[in-house]
């Protein structure tokens, strides 16, 4: 999706290793980026760090930013989030460390040599009664290590329940940069809380820095994430693999939050972003006031995202949806399953039921809407990743959106809504291709989404 016109003018900048547009950044956004680290770490000399860390990780590897995903803002503000998160988790770590070995536990867990597969299976029910039938002794400290000595025994890699996705992934990474698990660093031992004597790192810990080495910035959350989807210490290898060779983590995963929801997403298929959140809402908003069951069509539908969340918010509702792609109307068939819904595959409205002319209350459409000549410029996991027919919108980005529009008012019921994201720099023509199929357009944005969409009425 385009994204903010200065935020990629910055990237492009950096990558060009623009030293000045790095002195514009970091005047605009240290200041944000320390009070931030400072907030989370309460500690001056970690937040100093994190906030110098921040901008040297942008200058290194601007690439890694994805303007079309969020404002360079929001990527710093995560990134100085997920530093300062490893390193209060370090220094919790530290502190548990001194605990146990207080407790002349330590020595227990050093001398148990227990191996990278085996800390996988702590996850595993097995494990679980392993570590029960242990010693006393034993079982607190590790219990203590590993479990944050929780009652449920919930173990720290096995959040899943977080609805966060981590919005970026592995940037893109030069031809010579570090994809191999690094040697593992004293303190990656210290993360995993039995650090200080050469034994045990979790195995957590190795796969964020392996992941973070290979560019990605939400290391610690896309490690917890891969681990809770593998099937065994084999199958997370092979994730984290395809992860480090620069997949997007929804492909890996095989889903995608998106407005609370877990969306299936197949490799080829392009990845929901949260921005369109914003056509939700208003879709949601404008539903209110229609008889129900209403009738939504999600044009351009690719995995059904926009439709499942409209869906999950209204309640009862007919749904279909439509995409040129099979793959996508394959993902999309298994996300409306629950809600009844209906894929189709085709060009834009031509496989909709006919019986839905005049009869549809909400018509959305997340179209393609890159211009051709800006695809070069795209990072790499939408160029490479993503099928060119979901992001390509023509020389202005529009092609798609001015076919929707044009054929929209024949299936809107009186009163119905046309809904189409576009960006900030298209929206006046978007509004005015709207305006010439005889909707009226309104535009609506959402700053904290970094969204624009437009919104048409068939009033007549
Ligand atoms: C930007 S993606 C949006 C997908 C989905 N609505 C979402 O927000 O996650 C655009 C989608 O439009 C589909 N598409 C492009 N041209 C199309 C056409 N002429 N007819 C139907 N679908 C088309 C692509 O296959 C792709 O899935």
């Amino acid at each position: 999706m385009p994204p903010d016109e200065g935020d990629a003018r910055l990237r492009e900048r950096l990558v060009a290793g623009d030293g000045d547009a790095l002195a514009e950044v970091y005047d605009r956004w240290s200041g944000l980026i320390h009070t931030l680290a400072l907030r989370i770490t309460d500690d001056a000399a970690a937040a100093e760090d994190i906030t110098q860390d921040v901008f040297v990780r942008l200058w290194q590897r601007p690439e890694a930013y994805d303007p079309e995903r969020g404002a360079l803002r929001t990527w710093l503000c995560m990134l100085a989030r997920s530093r300062a998160l490893d390193w209060t988790r370090r220094r919790e770590a530290r502190a548990r460390y001194h605990a146990v070995a207080g407790a002349s536990a330590a020595a227990a867990i050093v001398s148990a040599d227990i191996d990278e597969s085996v800390i996988w299976h702590t996850e595993t029910k097995v494990v679980r009664e392993a570590v029960q039938a242990l010693p006393d002794l034993q079982r607190q400290a590790v219990q203590l290590a590993y479990y944050r000595g929780t009652p449920t025994g919930r173990s720290r890699w096995s959040s899943t329940s977080r609805r966060v996705r981590p919005s970026h992934g592995c940037g893109s990474r030069s031809p010579t940069s570090p994809t191999a698990s690094p040697p593992r660093a004293s303190s990656s031992a210290e993360i995993g809380g039995v650090g200080g004597h050469g034994r045990v790192a979790s195995p957590r810990v190795s796969i964020v820095e392996e992941l973070r080495a290979a560019g990605c910035v939400f290391a610690e959350d896309e490690a917890r994430l891969l681990t809770a989807g593998a099937d065994g210490p084999a199958d997370l290898a092979a994730l984290v693999g395809r992860r480090v060779a620069g997949e997007p983590l929804e492909y890996v995963l095989g889903w995608a939050e998106f407005c609370g929801l877990r969306i299936a997403v197949d490799p080829g298929v392009f990845v929901p972003r949260q921005r369109t959140a914003l056509l939700v809402h208003e879709a949601v908003t404008l539903l209110a006031g229609r008889p129900s069951p209403p009738t939504v069509v999600d044009l351009c539908c690719g995995s059904g995202a926009v439709a499942a969340a409209v869906a999950a918010a209204v309640g009862p509702v007919t749904l279909h949806a439509a995409d040129v792609d099979p793959a996508a109307v394959r993902c999309a068939r298994r996300n409306l399953a629950p809600a009844g819904g209906h894929a189709y595959q085709g060009d834009l409205d031509a496989p909709l039921p006919t019986a839905l002319r005049g009869r549809v209350d909400v018509l959305v459409a997340n179209v393609p809407y890159v211009p051709t000549a800006e695809l070069a410029h795209m990072p790499p996991e939408a160029r490479d990743h993503e099928p060119r027919v979901a992001l390509d919108g023509g020389g202005d980005g529009l092609d798609v959106l001015r076919r929707v529009a044009a054929a929209a008012p024949g299936w809107l019921a009186p009163g119905g809504h046309l809904l189409i994201e576009t960006s900030d720099r298209q929206a006046t023509a978007a509004m005015a291709a709207f305006a010439a199929a005889g909707l009226t357009p309104r535009l609506v944005t959402d700053d904290d989404l970094g969204a624009t969409a437009v919104v048409g009425t068939r009033i007549h």
